[in-house]
């Protein structure tokens, strides 16, 4: 049977089903030629006279602003950053900034990017590195996280000073999984309890210090989350943007 109406997600449970680490969709052709899309285009708009980035994606840009001018380049890591189009996207936001880009991703599109932006560009690393970063940034990428309360002490494990989850799929709802419908693929994704996200950053000593709601386009129209096939309780009108810094800051060269 032919549905009425296209569905980006569907059903509701609450166990995340047994599934690879990284969805297998994301290692498909289409996948790849939508990053390397995302990153020409954001190219493209480097160097304008007008700035090209909208409220309506992630925050981190202005999140940074005031972090950069430290003397040191600021590190940012980027979960699940897609081919790196992030990169030219702080070139054109935060001009003269000298910012560590590390993106963590698939191997396949670890590999796209690697070929996009060859050594001027991301590190691009296909498991979340060790070490300490300034930044830490989730955009549209911890719903796909099984164990995403254990990825959240993982990135705090990084010590970050700022912790950015952005496009999160969280709101005044339950937490519960449902799958997005990617092209034939049903990807397991989380919905979150806005508060159980911020309940589970203040147990790992992080507050929250923003929050926005996100607008942006599904299907092509701009609007609340096509869900109306979800009952009320379950229903988000907007995925939100998140960022979190440590309850006591450390002392940090970079960001002194
Ligand atoms: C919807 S895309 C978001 C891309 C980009 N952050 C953005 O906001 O446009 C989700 C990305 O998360 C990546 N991803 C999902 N699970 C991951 C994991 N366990 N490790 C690394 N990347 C993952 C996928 O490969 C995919 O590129």
């Amino acid at each position: 049977m032919i549905e009425a109406t296209l569905r980006i997600w569907d059903g509701i449970g609450e166990v995340f089903p047994p599934a690879p680490e990284t969805p297998a969709a994301f290692h498909s052709e289409r996948w790849l030629a939508a990053q390397r899309e995302a990153v020409e285009s954001a190219r493209a708009a480097v160097g304008r006279e007008h700035p090209s980035t909208m409220t309506d994606t992630s925050p981190l840009p202005a999140l940074l602003a005031p972090l950069v001018d430290r003397g040191e380049p600021l590190s940012v890591l980027d979960f699940g950053g897609g081919a790196g189009a992030l990169y030219p996207t702080l070139e054109d936001c935060l001009p003269g900034a000298a910012i560590d880009l590390h993106v963590v991703e698939t191997t396949a599109v670890c590999a796209l990017g690697r070929e996009l932006f060859g050594a001027d560009g991301p590190t691009f690393h296909d498991a979340l590195p060790s070490g300490r970063f300034d930044v830490v940034h989730a955009a549209s990428s911890l719903h796909y996280v099984a164990d995403w309360r254990g990825m959240l002490a993982r990135f705090v494990a990084l010590e970050p000073r700022l912790l950015v989850l952005a496009g999160l799929t969280a709101g005044d709802i339950p937490t519960f999984v449902t799958h997005q419908v990617y092209y034939g693929a049903r990807i397991p994704v989380w919905f979150f309890d806005r508060r159980a996200v911020i309940g589970a950053m203040a147990a790992l000593g992080y507050r929250l210090i923003y929050r926005s709601l996100l607008d942006c386009p599904y299907l092509g129209e701009r609007g609340p989350l096509p869900m109306d096939h979800f009952p009320p309780s379950h229903r988000l009108d907007r995925k939100c943007n998140l960022a979190f810094a440590p309850e006591r800051p450390k002392s940090r060269r970079s960001l002194r």
